[in-house]
């Protein structure tokens, strides 16, 4: 493989993480983001969904990216497909950051975009991350500094990822073919449910910190009075209800198999990050 590889989010989540593990591998990488700016010692090139004009531009030189939509992202297909249209053209192989679960049912938006790039011809790898454990210290840090989890999860577990665990198996899959045309569902070790992932954040940090089963319209009413927009706050509100039927428990091996490495547990990464959850 002779190009660069295009990174999509570069400065997000998972974006930041991958970036640093392409670029200690020597890989020659163009880092995507709004500003454009370098990141992680990576080239930067500008970037931005909504503006047609910076796809091209972003491609020069690549035979590899990284494809995933922003957190926000309400239309996932008007979003992620004319830039895929354009990448499959110019022979690119994708590895896209779907979403753990889509596979259930052919009309979910995430799991169309599979399919266009499944029937497109052009290399590809699917990564399906499940919950993020990250998402403790991002979307519900405000409400674990008042040492409260409230989301509308029932008792359902979930076995959540490391966002540095996508990290790596998006490396592996943008640096080797033996993955091509395959889809993997990423997951932690084991499951958890909210309230086990407040008892492990509460030991970690040395604070109490409980779960709150919410409602589903107490859960929205929180995240707009947070300001998330009401249409992205009911959307993430629904993503709850396969957590409640128990649909995000599943266990797999598959960061194993494109890493090499076991993923990391919800307490390692609490101890990791302790003092965050002890402020
Ligand atoms: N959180 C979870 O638990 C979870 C679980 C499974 C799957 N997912 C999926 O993972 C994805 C999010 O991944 P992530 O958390 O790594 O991403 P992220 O951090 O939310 O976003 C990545 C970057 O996207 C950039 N961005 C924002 N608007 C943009 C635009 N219009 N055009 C181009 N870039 C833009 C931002 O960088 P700049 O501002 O620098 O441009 C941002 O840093 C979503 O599709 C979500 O459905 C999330």
């Amino acid at each position: 493989m002779a190009g660069k590889i295009l990174v999509l989010g570069a400065t997000g989540n998972v974006g930041k993480p991958l970036i640093a593990e392409l670029v200690a591998k020597g890989e020659p990488v163009k880092a995507a983001s709004r500003s454009g700016n370098p990141v992680s010692g990576a080239e930067g090139v500008k970037f931005d969904f909504a503006d047609q004009a910076t796809y091209a531009p972003a491609l020069e030189g690549v035979d590899r990216a990284y494809v995933l939509a922003p957190t926000g992202t309400l239309d996932i297909p008007g979003t992620l497909l004319p830039f895929l249209k354009l990448a499959i053209e110019r022979k690119v192989k994708i590895v896209l950051q779907s979403v753990f679960g889509v596979d259930a049912d052919d009309s979910i938006p995430y799991r169309q975009v599979e399919l266009f790039l499944e029937r497109s011809g052009t290399p590809y790898v699917i990564l399906r991350p499940n919950w993020f454990t990250d998402n403790f210290q991002i979307f519900w840090l405000e409400g674990i500094k008042h040492g409260v989890i409230a989301v509308p999860a029932g008792q359902g577990k979930s076995s959540f990822i490391d966002v540095r665990d996508i990290a790596s198996s998006a490396a592996a899959a943008l640096t080797s073919n033996k993955f091509d045309g395959q889809a993997f569902n990423l997951t932690g070790p084991e499951a958890l449910s909210y309230g086990d992932a407040a008892a492990v954040l509460s030991k970690a940090s040395g604070r109490s910190i409980a779960y709150k089963a919410s409602s589903d319209a107490e859960f929205v009413t929180m995240l707009v009075n947070a300001g998330v927009p009401n249409a992205y706050a009911e959307f993430l509100a629904s993503i709850f209800h396969p957590v409640r039927e128990g649909w995000t428990a599943a266990v797999s091996n598959a960061v194993q198999t494109l890493t090499g490495k076991a993923p990391r547990s919800v307490e390692a990464y609490a101890q990791e990050h302790a003092a965050i959850f002890a402020a």
